[in-house]
């Protein structure tokens, strides 16, 4: 099991990164910013690295300072101001500046479609029914660049559970809020708005599939998807839909936002593997943020133990 560490073990003398750390994280996220745009990163960001939201708060909370495998905690700055949310631009290191200010509460989320008991839950139910635990995963995108996150939050299993999926349930789709005053990225015809993703369910009942609500024992800010994500630490990161309004057990597979966008570079596993190139680049290694250098990627991003199991006897290359 990945690491889990309950709320109960976060002690507040623990652990403050200090700020010279946080320093010399962003020192090198702008280096490795730097070489991801020369290499001519996919999505054609600059990359510029940290900005001024990444100031290090004096009152970060996290029991852990490193992953199961031993790879360090990406400083909290990084993980603020380097971001995916289309919805607000495709530039990562504008979605924090234009994500101030949105509008996370009050928030309510839906849960319905085959289930016994659909459930409309609002965000500060779910912060309290739930018990929120610090889970350190790693974030690998599918652009090639990598965090490792201590998220707060629980089990997705937890919340499907209550709302009793019945038999004819096979999946899980998930959806962002449509707001296109306040996300001026659904203005945007590139894509069918609002993001969708889904989980079939069985790989929504694991327990490592996560509801987050916060990271670095704060809750989400807006550019991390607030108030409440998904976090499904063995696939790409774009299967982790940000501000989500509605989940919804259905017996067809979801077409996702990306499947729908550019079906050939994007299926609905999306399981995190080295041997499967997308079609425009290698998916064999990885750049971490905050370090120089690639470092090889991990089958489901090194969740196999935890996972493998979903996948037995498919054909991982035309399940993509
Ligand atoms: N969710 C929504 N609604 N919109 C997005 O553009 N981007 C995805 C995912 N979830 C995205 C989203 C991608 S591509 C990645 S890599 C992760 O969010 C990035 O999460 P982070 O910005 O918190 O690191």
């Amino acid at each position: 099991m990945a690491t889990k560490i309950n709320s109960s073990e976060i002690t507040p003398e623990h652990i403050y990164l200090s700020r010279r750390k946080f320093m010399v994280g962003i020192g090198a996220l702008a280096a490795s910013a730097a070489v991801l745009s020369a290499c001519g990163n996919q999505f054609g960001s600059t990359a510029s690295g940290a900005n001024a939201q990444a100031a290090q708060p004096d009152d970060l909370k996290v029991s852990a300072t490193i992953d199961e495998l031993g790879d360090e905690l990406t400083p909290f700055g990084a993980v603020t101001s380097y971001n995916n949310f289309y919805e607000f631009t495709t530039s990562k290191e504008g979605v924090a500046g234009l994500a101030q200010g949105f509008k996370s509460s009050p928030w309510q989320v839906e849960v319905g479609g085959l289930v016994n008991k659909p459930k409309t839950y609002d965000i500060d139910d779910l912060r309290t029914k739930f018990s929120q635990e610090e889970r350190v995963y790693r974030l690998r995108c599918v652009e090639g660049w990598s965090m490792v996150i201590p998220w707060l939050g629980f089990s997705l299993s937890e919340v499907l559970k209550e709302v009793e999926p019945t038999a004819q349930a096979k999946y899980v789709r998930f959806e962002t809020i449509y707001d296109s005053d306040q996300l001026p990225g659904q203005n945007s015809g590139w894509y069918n708005w609002p993001y969708v993703e889904g989980l079939r369910l069985d790989e929504a009942m694991n327990p490592l599939a996560t509801m987050a609500t916060g990271l670095y024992g704060k809750d989400l800010l807006p550019q991390n998807g607030a108030p409440f994500r998904l976090v499904v630490p063995w696939k790409y990161g774009f299967k982790s839909i940000k501000s989500i309004v509605k989940i919804e057990l259905v017996d067809t597979m979801p077409v996702s936002l990306w499947m729908a966008a550019a079906p050939n570079e994007y299926g609905f596993y999306a399981n995190v593997n080295p041997e499967v190139p997308h079609p425009r680049w290698s998916q064999a290694t990885e750049r971490r943020i905050g370090e120089f250098g690639r470092r090889d990627t991990l089958p489901f991003n090194g969740y196999g133990d935890e996972v493998a199991y979903l996948y037995e006897g498919m054909d991982l290359r035309e399940n993509f």
